[in-house]
């Protein structure tokens, strides 16, 4: 297993924060989510360090979609990046860490009438518009609060995107924003412009997730210049920010090939000032919105083994207290881990395991084959790079209580997310008589 952030190994044992795996379990139990702060931390700065200009504004947006709790709005805020959110639940979350309105964006492709209002009320930075049915929306409800809300209007760019079917945002017929191809749109930005509720600011694209081709993002960013161009040309607006989403891949396997993100963000932010000073088009912002890139790696699982045993066809599997409950990816997208027997760090000696968690579904893997140190009863197995789409995108299926979060630091631990209880699962039944 790679080890990133601050991970590493003494005495046999898996270090992260400063903090032995066993002295976590015994602190906070298992399952248990365990996030490097510093490793977060050091990422956020690598992209406020490289994604910088001197003929524009930069701005980081974290996607909190890939984790959110009040401790990570706060520490994003802390370090001094915007916030991406798509509900009124992750909205909520922000404003409670005391996140700057302004600095949050709220995107979605249905936004209801109480999470705009929610919005305007707080008076949300940006909002970023998927469609007509939602601008009218918002345009009478800026209306009723007596505001000018700044809105930028996601729009899809056609460009394709290599990954998985699930994860690609601008495939032509994608349920994201609307088209730059269709007349329609540029017809649409026209009316927005000249609303006096709305100070239309730019566009936004997002063009996929895990995403490992740079030229993907060059070819996008090309597209969207060009675009905001002709915006400007045709809407007769200054035009202000542009937004080139997230979707920087990152490593779970050797199977992936990330590139490195420091230097691709240099090469990234010339390529946008070449283009623009091509077309003299001078906006004040641009933007991107990573959200995988940024937590993914810092973020990991520790579980607690339980029975090992041999099908009939021989297959030798390893149970975890865990399972597609705390991380779905493996049965939705197929998507691949590494893991170790993290109290036995120095064993060289591997075997193959197949990793089940305890639900009561056949496709509850979740590492089909697994290179193991001897897995026993009791051992410590932590599954890495479970940051991203982890937690967020956890349930309760078998009434399986979610994880706790903690948080480590130059040897401290922090619990972020109390481990839920039997309590809290039947909090909202009602018992009908
Ligand atoms: N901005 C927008 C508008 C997005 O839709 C997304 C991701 C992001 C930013 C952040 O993308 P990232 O940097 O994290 O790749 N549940 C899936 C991923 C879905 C991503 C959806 N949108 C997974 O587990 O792989």
């Amino acid at each position: 297993m790679k080890l990133f952030g601050t991970m590493s190994i003494k005495e046999n044992e898996l270090i992260i924060g400063g903090i032995g795996v066993s002295e976590l379990k015994s602190k906070h139990g298992t399952p248990l989510y365990i996030i490097d702060q510093k490793g977060f931390e050091d990422k956020a700065n690598l992209f406020i360090n490289n994604f910088k200009s001197n003929t524009f504004d930069t701005r980081v947006i974290y996607a909190s979609k890939a984790f959110m709790n009040l401790s990570i709005a706060k520490l994003v805020s802390k370090l001094g990046l915007c916030i991406d959110v798509v509900s009124g639940g992750e909205l909520y979350t922000a404003l409670k860490a005391g996140f700057d309105p302004n600095k949050i964006y709220f995107h979605g492709n249905n936004k209801l009438y109480d999470e705009l209002v929610l919005a305007v009320q707080n008076r949300v930075g940006t909002i970023v518009v998927d469609n007509e049915y939602e601008y009218d929306l918002l345009s009478g409800i800026s209306g009723e609060f007596e505001t000018v809300t700044r809105v930028i209007l996601r729009v899809n760019p056609g460009i394709e995107a290599h990954t998985h079917e699930y994860i690609q945002t601008t495939k032509n017929d994608s349920k994201f924003g609307l088209s730059i191809f269709d007349d329609k749109t540029m017809d649409f930005i026209i009316k927005m412009s000249s609303d006096p509720n709305i100070d239309f600011a730019g566009i936004h694209c997002h063009v996929g997730s895990q995403v490992f081709d740079e030229n993907t993002f060059l070819k996008e960013a090309d597209e969207m210049i060009k675009y905001a161009k002709e915006i400007e040309n045709e809407a007769q607006v200054v035009f202000k920010e542009l937004n080139l989403g997230g979707g920087f891949g990152v490593y779970y396997t050797d199977e992936d090939n990330p590139f490195e993100l420091g230097s691709f963000l240099g090469r990234y932010t010339k390529h946008i000032e070449h283009k623009l000073s091509e077309l003299d088009l001078n906006p004040e912002i641009i933007s991107i919105e990573p959200g995988r890139s940024l937590i993914n790696s810092y973020g990991s699982t520790l579980y607690t083994v339980g029975a090992i045993k041999k099908t009939m066809a021989g297959l030798p599997y390893v149970f975890v207290d865990g399972g597609m409950t705390d991380n779905p990816r493996p049965s939705l997208y197929q998507a691949k881990y590494e893991a170790v027997i993290a109290n036995k760090m120095d064993d060289t000696d591997l075997e193959s395991y197949r990793i089940a968690g305890k639900c009561c579904e056949t496709g509850d893997i979740l590492i089909k084959d697994a290179s193991l140190a001897n897995p026993m009863p009791g051992d410590l197995l932590l599954i890495s790079s479970t940051g991203a789409y982890n937690y967020s995108m956890s349930s309760n299926y078998n009434r399986i209580p979610r994880p706790e979060v903690v948080f480590v630091k130059d040897g401290v631990s922090k619990t972020a997310v109390k481990r839920e209880t039997y309590e809290d699962l039947i909090r909202n039944d009602e018992v009908i008589d």
